[in-house]
């Protein structure tokens, strides 16, 4: 199998997740955002990738980030879009573009919680889709966007 060099993994996050350790624990966790994304990134280094993280509170940076992927490429994408997850056509066709595997990952069970949470418009777009999880979703997302980058590399060798 041919060495790919770097394969750099996006960490995204969309409204209100910079508020992660003061919004409600029980659903969310203790830990703020800066100690989740040291912990993903740590974790995924150990698995081969690059990590970069962003995250905004503005739809229109959550997009134009997005815009920057898709031109400059990346091996998957982590995302949490927060609350635009539920209604931001925007974003979905954005993350249409990035043209590589996608994790969708929510912290709380939304699929459990209020009606209007358990629409996703990113849903179908997404190869991992997981939620309810916690931190750990996050873990598990690297894992399966590890193997399914491994997939795509063995099926470009071909
Ligand atoms: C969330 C779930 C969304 O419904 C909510 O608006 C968030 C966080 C989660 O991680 O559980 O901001 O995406």
């Amino acid at each position: 199998m041919a060495d790919r060099g770097v394969k750099l993994l996006w960490l995204l996050h969309g409204a209100n997740l910079d508020m992660l350790g003061r919004r409600d624990p029980a659903l969310y966790g203790h830990e703020t955002l800066t100690e989740l994304e040291r912990r993903v990134t740590r974790y995924a280094e150990r698995g081969g990738f690059e990590v970069r993280a962003f995250q905004t509170n503005f739809e229109g940076e959550f997009i134009e980030q997005l815009h920057e992927i898709a031109v400059t490429g990346a091996a998957a994408v982590i995302v949490n879009p927060g609350a635009w997850t539920h209604y931001s056509y925007a974003i979905r066709d954005a993350l249409e573009l990035v043209g590589c595997p996608v994790a969708e990952v929510h912290l709380s069970a939304v699929g459990e919680r209020e009606e209007w949470r358990r629409t996703s418009v990113i849903a179908d777009l997404a190869a991992v889709r997981i939620a309810g999880k916690g931190a750990d979703g996050y873990f598990d997302a690297v894992d399966r966007l590890a193997e399914l980058a491994a997939a795509r590399d063995d099926e470009e060798d071909r």
